[in-house]
Parts: structure tokens; C-alpha cells; sequence
């Protein structure tokens, strides 16, 4: 069985200086649409958000087409109890298709690849929370082995807690074309779709870390200030 081994692959966003890849979450938005979205929900992310320019950065136009592939509860005047409609700009993903397929839009700030304290303790201090990369792990972390139990089929997976889950392997790599031609194997695919559920899950990554440094500029300066405002306030003591 598998022991939750996640695999620390190197992301955009990692360090106190990294940003999203718009050209990776454009991808992992592909690839979330093409495959997972058939069992997985997004429901807390508005399709206008991928137009945002620290986001995927989509043109509209684009999103509005994405949109009217799904289909959600109408709310219209007119409409009968279980009448869906396509979804538009302003509205939100639907929720899971599939029961016990979780929604994704917490998921990557939900799971944790590398855990601590233990050890030295600096495990997630250096390499973070690891959301991302135990997405990316389970994606390519099938073994190939299978079991039935109960009447489900369970996968082994080194990533996945416990070693066996209920998802068939969703990505086998070449199961999409990137329109920038960017590499498509299992683990480029696995990252690209990370990538996108990490923005998901942390729109504001961007805007966090450059005010972070902001803030970081502002407070040494302001030491200084105080430190020389203090030998001055005490000069006639010393
Ligand atoms: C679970 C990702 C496609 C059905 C999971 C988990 C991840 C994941 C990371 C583990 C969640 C956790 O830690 O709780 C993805 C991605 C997909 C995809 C990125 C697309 C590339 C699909 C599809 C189906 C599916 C197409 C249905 C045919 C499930 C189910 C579980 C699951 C049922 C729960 C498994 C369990 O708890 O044992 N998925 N998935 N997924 N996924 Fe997917």
C-alpha cells in the first residue's frame, strides 16, 4: 500500500517571490474542464474570476463560451423546480457531478503533502504546505494495481492516504493539446491542473506576496527610523 509519499515538485508560485504561471493555469483550466470537471465540482470560483489578470487571464468572450458548457439550477422567473439553464460570466462552476468526487476549490489549501513538526521541524517551513504537489502526486502516484472491495474498485496510489482510492486514473498524459504547445506528459499535466486548483484555492497569491514585500520594505524602514529616533530621545542620558 501506499504511504501518502508526496513528491516535491518545483512550482511558480513557491518562495516569497513566486507568482502564478498564466500560461500554466490556462492549461490547468483546460485540463480541468476537459476531465475532471465531468466528476468534480468548483463551486466556489466564478467563471469571471478566470478573466482575472493575476488569475488565468482569459478573454471573455472565451469564458462566456466555457460557461454555456455547464449547466445549473435556472433561476428564472419562469422556471420549474429542477430546470437547469448554461451557465454565464457572473454565475459559479456547479458543484460535483459525482457524490463522493469532493469539490476542488479548497482542495489544495484543504490537503497537506509534507507534514511537520517532526524531524527538524522545517519541513513546511521549507517546502510548504505541499497542497499542490499531493494533487500533482496523487495524478501520477496510480501503481497500476487494482482491488475491489464492497463493490467499488480502489486504485493503488502512493500519494493518496491510505494507499487505495476510488478514482481511476484520470490523466494518462497526451489526453489534451495545449494550445501553446507546452509539454503534455503525466507529470506536466498533473502540474498544470495543480497549479490551476492552487490559484483556485488562493486567488490573491499574487497581491499577498507583493504587498508581503511592501510590508516587509515599509517595516525596515521604519526600524531604522525608530532606532535613530531612540538614540536621540536618550542622548542627553547616556
Ligand atoms: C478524489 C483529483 C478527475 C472521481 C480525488 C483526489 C484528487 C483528485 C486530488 C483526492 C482528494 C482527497 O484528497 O480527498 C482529480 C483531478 C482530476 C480528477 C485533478 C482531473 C484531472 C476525476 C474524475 C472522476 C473522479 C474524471 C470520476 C470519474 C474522484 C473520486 C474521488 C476523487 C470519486 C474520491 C476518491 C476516494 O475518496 O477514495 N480526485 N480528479 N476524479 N476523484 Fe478525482
Amino acid at each position: 500500500g501506499g504511504d501518502g509519499k508526496t513528491v516535491d515538485y518545483d512550482f511558480s508560485f513557491e518562495g516569497p517571490f513566486g507568482t502564478y504561471d498564466t500560461m500554466q493555469l490556462q492549461r490547468g483550466l483546460a485540463i480541468y474542464h476537459n476531465i475532471c470537471s465531468s466528476c468534480h465540482g468548483l463551486e466556489l470560483v466564478y467563471f469571471r474570476n478566470l478573466t482575472e489578470q493575476t488569475g488565468p487571464d482569459m478573454p471573455e468572450d472565451m469564458i462566456t463560451e466555457l460557461a454555456s458548457n455547464y449547466f445549473i439550477p435556472d433561476d428564472g422567473l419562469e422556471a420549474q423546480p429542477g430546470d437547469e439553464r448554461p451557465a454565464g460570466l457572473s454565475d459559479q462552476f456547479p458543484g460535483s457531478a459525482l457524490s463522493n468526487a469532493p469539490d476542488m476549490s479548497l482542495l489544495a489549501k484543504a490537503r497537506a503533502g509534507f507534514h511537520g513538526p517532526y524531524g527538524t521541524g522545517m519541513s513546511q517551513l521549507f517546502r510548504g504546505m505541499g497542497g499542490a504537489e499531493y494533487i500533482a502526486s496523487v495524478l501520477t502516484g496510480y501503481t497500476g494495481e487494482e482491488k475491489e472491495e464492497g463493490g467499488t474498485i480502489f486504485y493503488e496510489n502512493t500519494a493518496f492516504p491510505g494507499g487505495w482510492i476510488a478514482m481511476a486514473p484520470p490523466l494518462w498524459g497526451e489526453d489534451i493539446e495545449h494550445a501553446d504547445g507546452a509539454p503534455n506528459d503525466l507529470e506536466s499535466e498533473a502540474q498544470d491542473v495543480a497549479a490551476f486548483l492552487m490559484w483556485a484555492a488562493e486567488p490573491k497569491l499574487n497581491q499577498r506576496k507583493a504587498f508581503g514585500l511592501t510590508a516587509v520594505i515599509l517595516l525596515s524602514i521604519m526600524a531604522g527610523l525608530l532606532y535613530f529616533t531612540n538614540k536621540k530621545l536618550w542622548y542627553d542620558v547616556k
